[in-house]
């Protein structure tokens, strides 16, 4: 055992699915990307789940046994070592998949903007069955969340077989239980964007990270613009390049589970010391 050493180096990491690509999970619209085969209109909106529920469900029931069969990649474990390293940290994702939490992640230092690809939840009323973020995915207890969205943990209720049906209905009210993620047209949850605004708000981080992202969505080149402090570094890991490349002040071009072990590294010099 050692004993942590926290640097006082401020990081906002904002990573997407170029980060879970190295563990075998189809990115957006890179290549081979869900979105260059499948239209989102038909699978990842609310309207294509009122019309067909089923087929909606098929695809993300998949998209959970891939990412259950997958395993976190170098990139996951150098960003989990790098937050154990920081005392102010904070992992921005736009993964639904559970790799980062699976590397070691815990989940006060990280916001899943986009949802939980392992939490279901009602269409009509309140009712959530947890997903990565209450730890046992679908084998857990299932709760209540309160009009506030507070967790109510007091209210714990007995698993309902909410994986093996076609289309699983609410335990509570009876109408369909959708995956907790956000789809086209949905606004993000609330909560979640507090989270990396009090971040921001609370002082500029001297370290940007941005990987394995298109930044397709303008929230994401806010934030890591935003964030970044004026003599900070803002830096970009992607073998391509995204509309956040001018804002960038160091572009790696290379694969993340390849150039964020090496960044790590090079950030925590005194990891070699102990
Ligand atoms: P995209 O599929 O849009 O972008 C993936 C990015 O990863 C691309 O820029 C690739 O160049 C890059 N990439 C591919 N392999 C990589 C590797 N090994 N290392 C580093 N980078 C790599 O995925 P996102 O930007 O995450 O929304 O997409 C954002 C959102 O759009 C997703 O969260 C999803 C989608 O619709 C929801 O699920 C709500």
């Amino acid at each position: 055992m050692t004993n942590a050493i926290f640097l006082r180096m401020r990081t906002l990491l904002i990573t997407g699915a170029g980060v879970s690509a190295e563990s075998g999970i189809p990115t957006f619209r890179g290549k081979d990307g869900y979105w260059r085969n499948l239209d989102p209109a038909k699978l990842a909106t609310a309207k294509a789940f009122a019309d067909r529920p089923k087929l909606v469900w098929e695809w993300y029931r998949q998209r959970r046994q891939w990412i259950r069969q997958a395993q976190p990649n170098p990139a996951h474990e150098a960003i989990v070592r790098l937050a154990r390293h920081l005392n102010e940290f904070l992992l921005v994702t736009q993964n639904v998949d559970d790799l980062h939490f699976r590397a070691g992640m815990p989940h006060e230092k990280m916001v899943q903007i986009h949802g939980d690809i392992f939490e279901t939840r009602c269409t009509g009323c309140n009712f959530v069955s947890p997903g990565s973020g209450g730890s046992a995915g679908l084998l857990g207890s299932c709760m209540l969340r309160g009009k506030s969205g507070d967790l109510n943990s007091a209210a714990p209720i007995l698993q309902p077989d909410l994986e093996s049906a076609e289309v699983p209905t609410c335990p509570e009210c009876g109408e369909f239980m959708r995956p907790g993620v956000v789809w086209f047209g949905e606004r993000l949850d609330t909560r979640q964007i507090q989270r990396v605004e009090n971040f921001i708000a609370h002082a500029a981080s001297d370290v940007v990270i941005v990987a394995g992202t298109t930044a397709a969505f303008g929230y994401i080149i806010d934030w890591a613009v935003r964030a970044r402090a004026e003599k900070g570094q803002l830096l970009e890991v992607n073998p391509d390049a995204t509309p956040l490349c001018p804002f960038a002040t160091r572009l790696i071009r290379e694969p993340a589970g390849v150039a964020l072990p090496r960044l790590v590294d090079e950030l925590l010099p005194t990891l070699r010391l102990r």
